[in-house]
């Protein structure tokens, strides 16, 4: 596992944004895991600024989301195809028949096999963006004595339901059970990269950076076993962390 230290969250989010665009430049085609939260907005800001100064095309890419809550309309502004749309598609030429962010309307299995069809149907995802939960989740794999593999639904637990509380008018609102790539379709990706910033991820980045133990209890330590995997985080974070002294 790489680790990348940023001199703060603004130059992790620059350093984040330059390595997707480069990627589709690399290759136009390329298929992105792609990933939500308060963390990835000023990523999703700044590959917007890059395709505004004409330094990329996405008419070829395709994208599959790591996640969606159950019960969330597609266009209700608590739904992460919202998001997605409101934050990157809506700004960039992207054709939106190549994105993928699951219909938490939809029946479940149906969802579930359309999810892994867009997973698998074709080519590789060559890279997956992440960030983390205060539980240590990725995607919305929570924390426990056992991980899920494949494409599942997941209850959130109480730390999630209260992290994520800030986007609804009240946490009795936030749903319960998300749809979630699992960690084995994670793994799967080709790179993945995790990005981390403020205090609340303080503990779970001390069980990623300070220490070489892979526990299903931080699930984000998987990361350590993944041939090409990065995570980026800022000064602050990496210092009160005590990956840097
Ligand atoms: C949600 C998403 C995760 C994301 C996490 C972190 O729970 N399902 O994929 O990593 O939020 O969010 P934030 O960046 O807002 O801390």
């Amino acid at each position: 596992m790489k680790v990348i230290v940023t001199k703060n969250y603004a130059e992790s989010c620059k350093f984040v944004a330059d390595h997707i665009v480069n990627l589709v430049n690399k290759d136009p085609k390329v298929k992105l895991g792609l990933a939500t939260g308060g963390t990835a907005e000023p990523i999703y800001t700044e590959i917007v600024k890059l395709y505004n100064e004409k330094k990329v095309d996405f008419s070829q890419v395709t994208t599959v989301n790591l996640d969606e809550y159950v019960g969330a309309k597609p266009d209700n502004e608590i739904s992460y195809r919202y998001y997605m749309n409101h934050w990157l598609f809506d700004h960039i030429n992207i054709d939106k028949n190549n994105t993928y962010v699951a219909n938490g309307l939809n029946n479940i299995d149906d969802e579930i096999k359309l999810f892994n069809e867009k997973l698998y149907g074709d080519k590789q995802v060559a890279f997956q963006l992440l960030g983390v939960g205060v539980s240590g989740h990725i995607g919305f794999n929570e924390s426990g004595d056992k991980l899920t593999a494949g494409v599942h639904i997941e209850d959130l637990q109480q730390s999630t339901i209260d992290a994520n509380a800030r986007y609804f008018d009240s946490p009795d609102d936030v749903p319960r059970k998300a749809f979630t790539m699992g960690v084995g379709d994670i793994m799967r990706a080709k790179s993945v990269l995790l990005i981390a910033t403020g205090d609340s991820k303080i503990n779970v980045m001390r069980e990623i950076l300070t220490n070489d133990s892979v526990t299903t209890k931080v699930p984000a330590t998987l990361l350590k076993l993944h041939a090409d995997s990065t995570v980026v985080v800022d000064e602050d974070l990496a210092r009160k962390c005590g990956y840097l002294k």
